[in-house]
């Protein structure tokens, strides 16, 4: 009995030893030879991060007479950082994939891994603001993730506290959405009711680097950084492309434009009610999948960072037979790389004046 015991926790200890020495080659502990490639690399920083969702986004900028690749790329947990140079200024290059986890993960790689000075996000965007344009290139202040919810009981009302709200959990500070106010073709139109009642936004839980570690803080709007944006105010005298070839133009000439806030959820906006809904609620511009995760990031991990987005469709408020993302998703990529390079030429000749 006891020399079979003690064999079997032999065996145990010997499997432990072999899982655990093979697991640290695999799990995404760094290896060797990428170890040696990202202190390498470091040693070149720091860098500006240009985090873009995809890369019909990126071909743009990797095609400007203003890019100068370094041929350096490493590859990292399926994601590639490319490195080189827009203008003077040092640059790696990532692509997230599609929707808020993606950017998220993406982000928070990037910065652990290499020296970073900041973080542009750039992209394309579905446009809420009825006074803005497709081809519009927004820069923005604020950036909040509009999908973390309560979903609040059938009954229950905004003056019925929510859920775990008592213990600040949750709360009803940022607003609601009523279904019942979206229903279609009743014809008593007093007594409709929805049994999907209210849903109530919600702030996410933070844990900033200079934070006590496990105690959460919230956010919802998330500010870029203050002289990124100030510095971005030169770049809406630009002049941006309004035509795909010589028969197919945009109806309004884009232009660059500062504006107050967008928002960011993992869904894929196509539709008037809800984006008319945002833009009234919440008083935002673009509407995309990446942005709020790119800044909450960079707001937890205290990196300045600024956001443009170039506006390719409207949401789902156009004309009623079709989304326009697929007709102008090539110039809108194009137009955000532009104001992009031009807000890093701006950056690194501020740069060397004030450190001049
Ligand atoms: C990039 O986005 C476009 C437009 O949504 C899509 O057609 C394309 O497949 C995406 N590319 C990648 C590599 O994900
Ligand atoms: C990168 O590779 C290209 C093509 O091989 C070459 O023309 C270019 O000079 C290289 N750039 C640098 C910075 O090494
Ligand atoms: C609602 O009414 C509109 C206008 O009368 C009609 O075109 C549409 O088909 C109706 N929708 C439904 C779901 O009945
Ligand atoms: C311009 O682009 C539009 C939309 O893609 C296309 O339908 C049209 O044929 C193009 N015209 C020319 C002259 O290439
Ligand atoms: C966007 O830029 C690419 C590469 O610079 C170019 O080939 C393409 O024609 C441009 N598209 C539009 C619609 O301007
Ligand atoms: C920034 O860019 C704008 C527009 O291209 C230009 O007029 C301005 O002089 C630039 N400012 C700096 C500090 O480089």
């Amino acid at each position: 009995m006891e020399t079979s015991a003690a064999k079997s926790i032999f065996v145990f200890v010997y499997v432990l030893i072999i899982t655990l020495s093979t697991l640290q080659e695999t799990n995404g502990v760094l290896n060797g030879e990428t170890q040696k490639m990202i202190s390498e690399a470091n040693k070149n920083g720091p860098y500006l991060g240009l985090v873009i969702p995809n890369l019909s986004e990126m071909n743009p900028l990797l095609q400007s007479p203003s890019f100068t690749s370094s041929n350096l790329t490493i590859d990292f947990q399926g994601r590639r950082f490319r490195f080189g140079k827009i203008d003077e200024k040092d640059v790696v290059l990532v692509t997230t994939g599609l929707g808020m986890i993606n950017a998220g993960i993406t982000t928070q790689l990037l910065v652990s891994l290499f020296e970073v000075e900041g973080i542009v996000h750039y992209g394309i965007a579905g446009n809420a603001n009825p006074s803005l344009n497709i081809g519009d290139v927004t820069i923005l202040q604020y950036w909040s993730h509009t999908a973390l919810w309560n979903w609040q009981r059938y009954g229950d009302g905004p003056e019925d506290e929510l859920s775990l709200e008592e213990n600040g959990d949750y709360t009803r500070e940022i607003g609601y959405i009523k279904f019942a106010n979206y229903a279609t073709n009743v014809t008593e139109c007093n007594l409709h009711d929805n049994f999907l009642n209210n849903v109530w936004y919600q702030p996410e839980e933070v844990f900033p680097i200079d934070g006590t570690p496990e105690e959460r803080q919230h956010a919802f709007w998330v500010p870029v950084d203050s002289h990124y944006f100030e510095l971005s105010k030169n770049l809406e005298s630009l002049e941006l492309e309004g035509c795909l070839n010589s028969t197919t133009c945009l109806s309004e000439t884009p232009k660059v434009t500062r504006v107050l806030r967008g928002t960011s959820a993992s869904i894929y906006l196509d539709n008037a009610a809800y984006r008319n809904f945002l833009y009234r609620k919440f008083n935002v511009s673009p509407v995309d999948m990446e942005s709020a995760a790119v800044a909450l990031i960079c707001f937890q991990q205290r990196i300045p960072f600024i956001t443009i987005r170039a506006l390719s469709d409207l949401a789902g408020g156009g004309s009623a037979q079709s989304n326009e993302a697929a007709t102008f998703i090539s110039l809108a990529a194009n137009n955000s790389v532009t104001v992009v390079v031009e807000f890093i030429k701006n950056l690194s000749a501020n740069y060397i004046i004030s450190s001049a």
